[in-house]
C-alpha cells in the first residue's frame, strides 16, 4: 500500500467510482467525500465488492468549507485531489444556473484553498469537451478554440478551467492536470458498479439499455438530417474504465513530479467519432438485444460533431482508450441487467 492519500471528491458518483477501484487497485489510500446528492452509499459495496478495500468515506458538502478542514485534519496524510463533485446535467442548469454555479464552483474554490495549508501536491480537475463547443474541426486538439458556452453548466466547466489557471500563475505551491472527457459510457466489467442515472435519462446509452430493457418504450433518436454519413450526430464514446485509470496515472504525474508543467490539459477519448445510429448498431451487435428506436426532431442545442484528437494524452501520459466499443456495450448492458436482478430499475 502506498502512503500517499488520494482525496475522490463526488468519489460514489458515475466515473469516481469507477476511479475509485483503479486508484485503490494501484495501491493507493482513498477517502471519498461525497454529498450523495446524485449517488448512492451502496456504491461502496460495490467498490469493496471488487478490490476487497472499502474507501473511507466521509458524507459532506464539498461547498462546506468547515466540513473539508474538519476532512484534512483527520487525513493528514492526503497527497492528491481528484474533484469530480459537480452538478452535471445540461438541461437542469439551464433552469437552476445559480445551484450550478454555486456548487461547482465553490467546491472547486474551497479545494483550491485548503491544498497549500495541508501540503497537497496536486489537483485532477473533470472537465469536458463541452468546452469545445460546435468545433469547426474535428478532431479536437487542446488548442482548439474554446466556444462560448450554450448552458450554465458548460460555462461552470470553462470558468473552473480558469480558475485553476490563475491560482497557478499566482503562485500556487501544487499542480493541476486538467482532463476534458469526451463521452463516459459503460461500466465496470464486473458489473458492480455503473452509472445510476436519476428519473428519465437525459444521455444517450443510459435511455438506450433501459429501452432495451422494456422500461422504455422506443429511443428517439434526435436528428437525422445532420452533415453526417449517416445523418445522426457523431460523438467520441469512450469507456469509463479506461477513462478512470487515466486519473491514476494523472495524479501519480502530479506526486511524482514527472511534469516541469504545473498545470496540463488532456483531451481523454477514443479519436473515434460514432453516431448516434452506429452506435446503436454496436449495441445490437455485441448483445444481440434488439433496442426499438424512431427518428425525431433535432435536440436543441445538440452538437453536430464532436470526438476527440488524443494524441497528446496517449504521448505524454501514456495512455489510451484501449476498450472494444463491443466491450463497452455489453458493460453497459451487463450493468442495466444487474439493476433489474436487484430490482432497482
Ligand atoms: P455523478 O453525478 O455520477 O458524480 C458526481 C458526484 O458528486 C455524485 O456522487 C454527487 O453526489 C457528488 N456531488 C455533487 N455535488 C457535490 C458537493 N457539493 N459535495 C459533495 N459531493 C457532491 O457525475 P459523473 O458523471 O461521475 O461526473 C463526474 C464529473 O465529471 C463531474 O464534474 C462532471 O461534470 C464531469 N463530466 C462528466 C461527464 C459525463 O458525461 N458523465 C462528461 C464530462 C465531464
Ligand atoms: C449523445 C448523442 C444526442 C439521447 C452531454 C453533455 C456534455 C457532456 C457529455 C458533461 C447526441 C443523442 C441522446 C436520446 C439521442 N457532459 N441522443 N437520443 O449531448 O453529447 O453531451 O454529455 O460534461 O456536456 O451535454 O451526450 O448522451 O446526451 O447525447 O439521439 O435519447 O445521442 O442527440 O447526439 P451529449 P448525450
Amino acid at each position: 500500500m502506498k502512503t500517499e492519500r488520494i482525496l475522490v471528491t463526488g468519489g460514489t458518483g458515475y466515473i469516481g467510482s469507477h476511479t475509485v477501484v483503479e486508484l485503490q487497485q494501484a495501491g493507493y489510500p482513498v477517502v471519498i467525500i461525497d454529498n450523495l446528492s446524485n449517488s448512492d452509499r451502496a456504491v461502496l459495496d460495490g467498490i469493496e465488492r471488487i478490490t476487497g478495500i472499502r474507501p473511507d468515506f466521509v458524507e459532506a458538502d464539498c461547498t462546506d468549507l468547515n466540513a473539508l478542514k474538519d476532512l484534512f485534519a483527520k487525513y493528514p496524510d492526503i497527497k492528491g485531489i481528484i474533484n469530480f463533485a459537480a452538478s452535471k446535467a445540461v438541461g437542469e442548469s439551464m433552469h437552476k444556473p445559480i445551484l450550478y454555479y454555486r456548487n461547482n464552483l465553490n467546491t472547486l474554490m474551497n479545494l483550491l484553498d485548503l491544498m497549500e495549508p495541508n501540503g497537497v501536491k496536486g489537483i485532477v480537475f473533470s472537465s469536458s469537451c463541452t468546452v469545445y463547443g460546435e468545433p469547426d474541426v474535428n478532431p479536437v486538439t487542446e488548442e482548439s478554440p474554446i466556444k462560448k458556452a450554450t448552458s450554465p453548466y458548460g460555462n461552470t466547466k470553462q470558468i473552473s478551467e480558469e480558475i485553476i489557471t490563475d491560482v497557478i500563475n499566482a503562485g500556487a505551491s501544487f499542480k493541476s492536470v486538467i482532463l476534458r472527457y469526451f463521452n463516459p459510457v459503460g461500466a465496470h466489467p464486473t458489473a458492480e458498479i455503473g452509472e445510476l442515472p436519476n428519473g428519465v435519462p437525459q444521455n444517450l446509452i443510459p435511455y438506450l439499455t433501459q429501452t432495451a430493457m422494456g422500461i422504455r418504450k422506443e429511443l428517439s433518436v434526435f436528428g437525422d438530417d445532420y452533415n453526417t454519413p449517416d445523418g445522426s450526430c457523431i460523438r467520441d464514446y469512450i469507456d469509463v474504465v479506461d477513462l478512470a485509470k487515466a486519473h491514476v496515472i494523472a495524479v501519480e504525474r502530479m506526486l511524482q513530479d514527472k511534469s516541469e508543467e504545473k498545470i496540463e490539459i488532456f483531451n481523454l477519448g477514443t479519436g473515434r467519432g460514432v453516431s448516434v445510429l452506429e452506435l446503436i448498431a454496436a449495441f445490437e451487435r455485441a448483445t444481440g438485444v434488439k433496442v426499438p428506436h424512431k427518428i425525431v426532431g433535432r435536440r436543441a442545442g445538440d452538437i453536430e460533431k464532436v470526438w476527440a484528437n488524443p494524441a497528446r494524452a496517449n504521448d505524454v501520459l501514456g495512455w489510451t482508450a484501449a476498450t472494444p466499443l463491443d466491450d463497452t456495450m455489453r458493460s453497459a448492458w451487463a450493468w442495466q441487467c444487474k439493476l433489474r436482478e436487484r430490482g432497482i430499475m
